[in-house]
């Protein structure tokens, strides 16, 4: 080889110059009249540090420190800071902090979370949050990301169509709030007080419509019962502030009950940092919308007192505070409390501890990102999360011997940025890139190069055409120019690579241009003549054909789960940078899926006369309304919450569980009259602490293929008008090999899942007979009340 160009050297350098270490953000004991201030002394107790700099910053300077683009305090050493970064599912460039290029040109993309939590294993999801923050410590050393993240996104995925349900766990809140505390405890690690990166559970609270018949997240005003709020939409956050101990929650967009969320002194001041938990919220990771602008100002309040609020993602605070301080709308002590929490978090991120690489994480760098280890375990969520939903004859998996040749079609055929939803990045906007193509004028090799590297934000994509083509020979055909479809104009190649394959793969479904940010769904059948594409293909194919679809929201597929020429339905979600390995390996057996449906499949009359503004939980026969998700809504389905089928068989017996379990009253409370109305005990009333419900069963695994079985308990409480008709209290994972049998251990937390949320929001516990239900099988729980009176302190 000559050697290398001219341009190869630039190229070169500019990396290097790209992979610098960052310069300490404070502290930086090359500057010595700063780094020897208090708030720098690293022996001293956090809270300290945080006083003595609050002492020394200015009105000025504290009200600019309020915002999500905080100013550098030159004179006291500390440098301007980003605080939004994103990490939904692998560290994003959605976020200013973050940028890619140089030496970081990705980052590992997992799977869109709703496929993760398709999977409904808790542990791989602390998993993917430990090696996101490894990537997103090791691109803040490298002057490349921030270090606080405004993931994950813990809404309650309520109706099909909204365009951001791709990114929460689904419509479950104990799946959703399992989802939330797992994946920030892997963002953030769990050494004490330290924070390997800062998370942020958002949007609170009742958000889940970006724009829908006119009515946008900004203007919309939730009408959300206080029943819904306690049973449905706080769940998750709960269980993501007690659980998860994370570090800031987002308030949302929207308004609930006619109050902007980042604005309401009851939702904010006492739910999140009240009730919720006895920690603190270090810090409000608070988006302040147009529309809570205009309410304060009518109000003459400021957010930070208010509401409690400690950061503004936008201007807001910078601007107005200064002056509401002055006119005595607000105390200086507001802002410093505010300030209190924020650099809080900051100094437990080691921002202020000096050289980022003498600290904890200090060493990781490039060669952390995107490691074999960490795309192996991208390739692994995907796997556990595809979901098998129909397999008729069956027609799954294929063989490698008997289906040499597969017709791959499909708009998402060849997919590769559509496999990572959104929150992965953007690849045009990219300074780097430009910077270098524009460096180079001539066309050359430097060109390719960084053309190359930057076709996204993922480490690198495998296709579905490229995963079958492992197994297989392929004829690949569009069939339809993109998802919309909107002509045959490809119809008849497909049809005729079908007439020549041993089996046929049709890749359907969505992308960001029908379910988005900004954007939600109008109906729930597959986009413009994709369907007919489906039907004509299957009627031609020579072999067995398979429908593998792609997206974020249900499809009523109910054409296709009828059709009997269409042996088998597979979705991947979005199955992020691997999706396309892992679903080869699904269809040629190699992985025996295992996932299950975090939503229901609803038929497309489900939503035809239900308007996404409607917020209630539960149904309501006399105004003809259906309910919504699996806990309410009892009417037809195309597949229900939970479907997922294997390539073997298991069946369950209950091998231990109690029958009837006492819940004692808490010590105080020995009057009747007070702990039970309804024959419910309030959740508050009750010795809560270590009172579980523990079951042992056994699962046996009656086919001829290993497999891992995805187990959901779910309990129907005693009848009463409070209750959903079953409600999901545990669930849990087991690998069982083919022919043998595997004992799960259960416990269920009575006072958190066997409880009810009655008409007031008040949680309790009914007391009388709980089915609990896994699979077919069936187990009556009665709980009882400990004999009152005789409890006393
Ligand atoms: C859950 O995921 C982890 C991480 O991928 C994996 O090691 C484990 O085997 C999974 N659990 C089961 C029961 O499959
Ligand atoms: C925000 O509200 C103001 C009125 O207070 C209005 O003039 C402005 O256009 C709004 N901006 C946006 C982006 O909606
Ligand atoms: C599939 O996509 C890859 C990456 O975008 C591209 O290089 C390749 O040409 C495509 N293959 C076909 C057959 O279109
Ligand atoms: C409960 O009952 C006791 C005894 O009957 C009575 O003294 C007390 O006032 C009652 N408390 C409430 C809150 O009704």
């Amino acid at each position: 080889m000559a050697s290398p160009s001219p341009f190869i050297t630039l190229f070169l350098l500019l990396l290097g110059a790209f992979a610098q270490a960052r310069d300490p953000f404070a502290c930086d004991p090359k500057d010595a009249t700063t780094s020897s201030l208090p708030f720098c002394r690293v022996s001293m107790p956090i809270p300290t540090r945080v006083k003595d700099l609050l002492g020394r910053l200015t009105l000025q300077e504290k009200v600019r420190l309020l915002v999500n683009n905080a100013i550098a305090v030159p004179r006291l050493g500390i440098k301007g800071y980003e605080w939004w970064s994103e990490a939904l599912h692998g560290v994003s460039n959605v976020g200013p902090g973050t940028k890619f290029g140089g030496a970081f040109p990705g980052a590992t993309s997992f799977p869109q979370v709703i496929t993760t939590a398709a999977s409904f294993n808790a542990t791989l999801w602390e998993a993917i949050g430990r090696v996101v923050s490894d990537e997103a410590r090791a691109m803040y050393n490298g002057g490349a990301a921030g270090l606080t993240y405004w993931s994950p996104n813990v809404n309650i995925f309520r109706d099909p169509r909204w365009g951001r349900g791709q990114e929460t766990p689904g419509e479950d809140p104990v799946v959703a709030g399992t989802y939330a505390a797992s994946y920030v405890k892997g963002l953030q690690g769990s050494n004490g007080e330290q924070l390997k990166v800062a998370a942020c559970c958002k949007h609170f609270t009742a958000y889940d419509l970006d724009n829908w018949n006119g009515v946008d997240r900004f203007h919309f005003n939730a009408k959300v019962s206080k029943q819904d709020i306690e049973d449905t939409f706080d769940v998750p956050f709960k269980m993501c502030v007690q659980d998860g101990n994370v570090a800031s929650v987002m308030c949302s967009y929207n308004q609930v009950n006619g109050i902007p969320t980042c604005a309401d002194p009851n939702l904010l001041k006492k739910t999140v940092r009240g009730t919720l938990s006895q920690i603190v919220i270090r810090l409000g990771c608070f988006i302040i919308p147009n529309i809570t602008h205009q309410h304060l100002k009518k109000r003459r309040q400021m957010p930070l007192k208010q509401a409690s609020l400690d950061l503004d993602c936008g201007p807001f605070l910078a601007q107005y505070t200064e002056n509401a301080v002055t006119r005595g709308l607000l105390n200086e002590a507001d802002v410093n409390g505010a300030l209190a929490n924020t650099l809080t978090v900051q100094m437990r991120l080691g921002m202020f501890d000096g050289e980022p690489s003498a600290q904890p994480f200090g060493n990781l760098g490039p060669k952390d990102v995107c490691t074999p280890a960490h795309q192996q375990l991208a390739l692994e969520a995907a796997r556990q999360g595809v979901v098998l939903l129909k397999n008729h004859n069956p027609s799954l998996p294929l063989s490698h011997l008997r289906h040499r040749t597969v017709a791959v079609i499909g708009p998402n055929s060849n997919a590769t940025v559509t496999m990572i939803g959104n929150y992965a990045g953007k690849n045009s906007n990219n300074n780097y890139v430009s910077l270098l193509v524009n460096g180079c004028k001539m066309g050359c090799l430097i060109n390719n190069f960084v053309l190359v590297r930057t076709l996204g934000v993922a480490c690198g994509y495998t296709s579905p055409l490229q995963g079958i083509g492992n197994y297989a020979t392929t004829i690949h055909q569009m069939g339809c120019a993109d998802v919309a479809c909107a002509d045959d104009k490809l119809f008849s190649a497909a049809i005729n690579a079908a007439r020549q394959a041993d089996a046929t793969v049709l890749v359907m479904g969505l992308d960001q241009s029908i379910e988005a940010e900004f954007k939600d769904r109008t109906g729930l059948l597959l986009p413009g003549r994709q369907q007919e594409l489906v039907s004509k293909v299957a009627l031609a194919s020579k072999g067995p054909t398979i429908l593998v679809l792609m997206s974020g929201g249900p499809i009523d597929v109910s054409f296709a789960q009828n059709d009997p020429r269409i042996g088998s339905i597979l979705w991947a979600g979005y199955p992020g940078q691997a999706g396309g390995a892992a679903i080869a390996d699904v269809l040629y057996g190699t992985t025996n899926p295992e996932g299950k449906l975090p939503m229901t499949w609803y038929p497309q009359g489900y939503v035809s006369n239900l308007p996404m503004t409607d917020m209630a939980m539960r149904s309501s026969p006399n105004r003809n309304y259906p309910g919504r998700t699996y806990r309410f809504y009892k009417g037809p389905v195309v597949y229900p919450f939970g479907h997922g089928l294997s390539y073997t068989n298991f069946v369950h017996t209950i091998a231990s569980a109690p029958t009837v379990v006492s819940v004692p009253l808490d010590g105080h409370r020995h009057s009747e009259n007070t702990t039970i109305s309804g024959k419910a005990i309030k959740v508050n009333h009750a010795k809560c602490n270590k009172l579980t419900v523990g079951l042992q069963v056994d699962v046996k695994n009656t086919g001829s293929k290993d497999g891992t079985h995805t187990m959901l308990v779910f309990s129907t409480p005693p009848a009463g008008h409070w209750a959903p008709h079953k409600q999901l209290v545990a669930f849990a994972k087991v690998h069982v090999p083919a022919g043998s049998q595997e004992r799960v251990g259960i416990n269920i937390h009575v006072c958190k899942f066997l409880s009810v949320v009655d008409r007031s929001g008040v949680r309790r516990i009914p007391i009388g007979v709980h089915d609990l239900h896994i699979g077919d099988v069936k187990h009556s729980l009665s709980l009882q009340a400990a004999t009152l009176g005789v409890i006393k302190n």
